[in-house]
């Protein structure tokens, strides 16, 4: 396998509404983001995963795009884009785009000439379909509740929307649509970007008439056509979000030999506390040991076929820190043992905002307090159906996706340093303790790990290109080996509120990293709560 830039980096994420308001209107932006850039150089990563910043209306908060071209006016002009860019490259950063091509917003020119009649040229830019007996046309369902499909009066059709009715799916398989989506991507591409994270693209090889939305039939044909059309001749990182995906579905995308992606985001693991079946708002706690066959899998599978993406959180899933850490006592140890669990595994690790400060869940009281519209959408779904107001409440504390778009504080005073206005989503109220200013400050502090781990990986090819090994233990206690060019690491968490026995017969040659307490030897020992550390062994 060749190498390449994005296997060695880390990615940070960011979700600009939330990051910093340069401008006091309670809404993140691109210059909140290039003041912030030289915080990111600090933390030592490579690449900015940046959720979208284009033209939107804003139903689904920029994954509703108007115009691809153009950046939505409350984060700036096109001007500070360019900007970003540069200043970012000036740090070795480099500014990964959100791709958003399954659907655009119901305000997009071209759905807005679709929109015109049956006669427009624009027409099966999008998916259009008749009733059957007076009904939609099938029992597809909307990700965000509710039919799949919307009637439009005026034609009488109906049209697909597989997240809100404010953003009509678009039709791949007419050529058009996949040539104006590579020009826009192209658009990019010459802007000097260093790639795409791709919205839901498993669905854009969708035939909704049969019903079937993921892995369509044509799906890797478009991938690689894209390729050949865009980045095929740069070395850019492409990452595509794939919720059904396993081991072999990850090779048919990421396998350097068919040309599509550099990786994908799998799912697997984040769908283990959810009861099966069900949706994800139907809980059940999360079993260490299913945690780690799933994550050992993706580890063990791929080889030379594919490469990984490592990651905890992002923004549409709960703070890892408070669903499987603990937040409350161990919130500091068990935030560097998920970090250090993470990041030690091959793969290219992404890093959330706030996480590297150890952020937590915000749960709300009210139903007035939340502003994802799948949240709103699911409390009144569920109202309906007879469930309770309280369990409702628990589901979407639990794994509502407000609890990751939380504005960061960025030190104690009002507002977190985030805007000097109102923010558009309150702030968590621990922000007086839980703030990048406090984070910095302390030497022992959540930021050091992950900015110690970054460095580990410039320092050490071995977490990068290292070949992996489960070590057998307890359920709770996860551990296991690195080894590249005669060097081994081992690696030893504790998944867990209690004390757990470990033990091995290496002999330990150096530290690499723990969170707090190092070991001097692995034969029975007892580890501490959520303890972790990395050791060269023998
Ligand atoms: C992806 C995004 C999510 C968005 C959805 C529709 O899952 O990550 O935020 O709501 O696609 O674009
Ligand atoms: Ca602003």
């Amino acid at each position: 396998m060749n190498k390449h830039w994005w296997q060695e980096v880390v990615v940070y994420q960011i979700y600009p509404r939330s990051f910093n308001d340069s401008n006091g209107d309670g809404i993140g932006d691109l210059r909140g983001i290039i003041e912030k850039l030289d915080y990111l150089e600090k933390l030592g990563i490579g690449a900015i995963w940046l959720s979208p910043v284009y033209q939107s209306p804003n139903d689904d908060n920029g994954y509703d795009i108007s115009d691809y071209e153009a950046i939505m006016d409350e984060f700036g002009t096109m001007a500070d884009m360019d900007e970003l860019l540069a200043e970012a490259n000036k740090r070795q950063i480099k500014i990964v785009m959100d791709l958003v091509v399954n659907h655009t917003s119901d305000e997009h020119a071209w759905f807005v000439e679709a929109k015109k009649g049956k006669n427009n040229p624009y027409r099966d830019y999008y998916v259009w379909a008749d009733p059957v007996d007076g009904q939609a046309p099938n029992e597809l369902r909307s990700a965000f509740s509710g039919s799949a499909w919307e009637f439009d009066d005026a034609s009488g059709q109906y049209y697909l929307h597989l997240f809100s009715k404010k953003q009509p799916d678009l039709n791949w398989e007419k050529s058009d649509v996949r040539q104006a989506v590579y020009d826009m991507m192209n658009f990019w591409i010459d802007k000097g970007i260093g790639g795409f994270r791709m919205d839901v693209i498993d669905l854009v090889g969708k035939v909704p008439l049969e019903g079937i939305t993921g892995n369509g039939p044509h799906l890797h044909d478009y991938l690689q056509e894209m390729n050949q059309a865009t980045f095929g001749q740069h070395d850019l990182l492409t990452v595509g979000e794939t919720w059904g995906a396993t081991p072999e579905i990850a090779k048919l995308y990421s396998d350097p030999e068919r040309h599509e992606l550099s990786m994908v985001f799998q799912f697997e693991h984040i769908g283990l506390d959810q009861q099966p079946g069900k949706e994800k708002w139907d809980l059940k706690p999360i079993d260490i040991a299913e945690l780690k066959a799933v994550l050992v899998k993706w580890q063990t599978e791929l080889g030379d076929e594919g490469w990984n993406s490592l990651f905890w959180n992002n923004h549409d899933l709960p703070r890892m820190l408070s669903r499987w850490g603990n937040d409350q006592e161990y919130r500091v140890a068990s935030a560097k043992m998920l970090a250090i669990l993470l990041h030690m595994m091959k793969g290219t690790p992404y890093i959330y905002q706030g996480e590297e400060i150890g952020m937590v869940n915000t749960p709300i009281t009210d139903i007035s307090q939340a502003e994802d519209i799948e949240t709103i959408n699911l409390y009144h779904e569920r109202l309906a159906e007879g469930y309770t107001e309280a369990d409702i409440l628990t589901s979407i504390n639990a794994k509502g996706r407000d609890n990751a778009r939380r504005p960061i504080a960025w030190d104690a005073s009002e507002n977190g340093g985030f805007t000097t206005g109102t923010p558009w989503l309150a702030l968590n109220a621990n922000y007086q303790e839980i703030n990048v200013e406090a984070a910095l400050a302390n030497p022992q502090s959540i930021f050091y790990t992950y900015q110690q781990l970054v460095q580990l990986r410039k320092d050490n090819p071995i977490m990068i290109w290292g070949d992996f090994e489960l070590v057998s233990t307890v359920d709770e206690v996860f551990s296991y080996y690195r080894t590249y060019e005669g060097e081994r690491w081992l690696v030893v968490t504790n998944f867990s509120n209690e004390a757990q026995p470990f033990t091995a017969e290496d002999e330990i040659s150096a530290h690499v990293i723990d969170n707090g307490e190092s070991v001097t030897t692995l034969k029975d020992i007892t580890l501490q709560p959520w303890q972790a550390f990395v050791v060269k062994v023998n």
